[in-house]
């Protein structure tokens, strides 16, 4: 409807170590919600295609060095430049399903040492998701993984600290989800899960932003 009178899209967010399956899923999530008639998108962080997104991809593909702080406010700042778009779309009714968000930047960063509330700063006042489905691999199984080791953060010694700061950042509001079953016992799960709140959007429950 677009009238901001209870017919939001939800905002879902995926994350995980690399090689958890969270693309894949996203995808499946895509596909299943505009099966079903819902509007919805499918967005992921870092997004690439901006100025501020180039950056980032150069520093992630190690043709650039950068401060770690400095990275980290990159990260933040490409989601910023998206805030008010995303918010446009929740209220225009679009489901958004996005693949990484601030948790991301928040273990991602810790896990290199920098302070965990400085890291969670620069992302207050980004919109808070309605659900955060993690995608539980360990380090050592998702290293396994086709394609992995080809960005500058795809070491197993690295992800084990990831992993660890994830722990750290999750709470009881996160749906954990065994990323080692097959794709489509992942996907069905995750289904059920993202359905519901879809609908909670639907009946009116109040958009707010990081961190509640
Ligand atoms: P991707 O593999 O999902 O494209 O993400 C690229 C890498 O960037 C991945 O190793 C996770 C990392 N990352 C951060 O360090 N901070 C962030 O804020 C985000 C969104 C990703
Ligand atoms: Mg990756």
């Amino acid at each position: 409807r677009g009238d901001g009178y209870g017919s939001r899209g939800a905002l879902i967010v995926l994350e995980g170590l690399d090689r958890s399956g969270k693309s894949s899923q996203c995808r499946m999530l895509l596909s299943y919600l505009e099966g079903l008639g819902h509007s919805a998108e499918l967005w992921r962080f870092p997004d690439r295609s901006t100025s501020v997104g180039k950056m980032i991809n150069e520093y992630l593909s190690d043709k650039s060095q950068l401060d770690d702080h400095t990275i980290h406010l990159l990260f933040s700042a490409n989601r910023w430049e998206k805030r008010s778009l995303m918010e446009t779309k929740l209220k225009m009714g679009t489901t958004l399903i996005i693949d990484r968000y601030s948790y991301s930047g928040v273990v991602f960063s810790s896990a290199k040492g920098l302070d965990f509330e400085w890291c969670k700063t620069p992302e207050i006042g980004l919109l808070a998701p309605d659900l955060v489905v993690y995608l539980d691999i360990l380090p050592e199984k998702a290293a396994e993984r086709a394609g992995y080791g080809g960005e500058r953060y795809e070491q197993l010694e690295f992800q084990k600290k990831v992993s660890q700061c994830y722990k750290l950042l999750s709470d009881f509001s996160w749906e954990i989800i065994d990323a080692c079953q097959s794709m489509e016992d992942v996907g069905k799960q995750i289904k059920e899960i993202v359905l519901d709140q879809v609908m909670a959007c639907k009946k009116g429950k109040p958009l707010s932003n990081l961190w509640p």
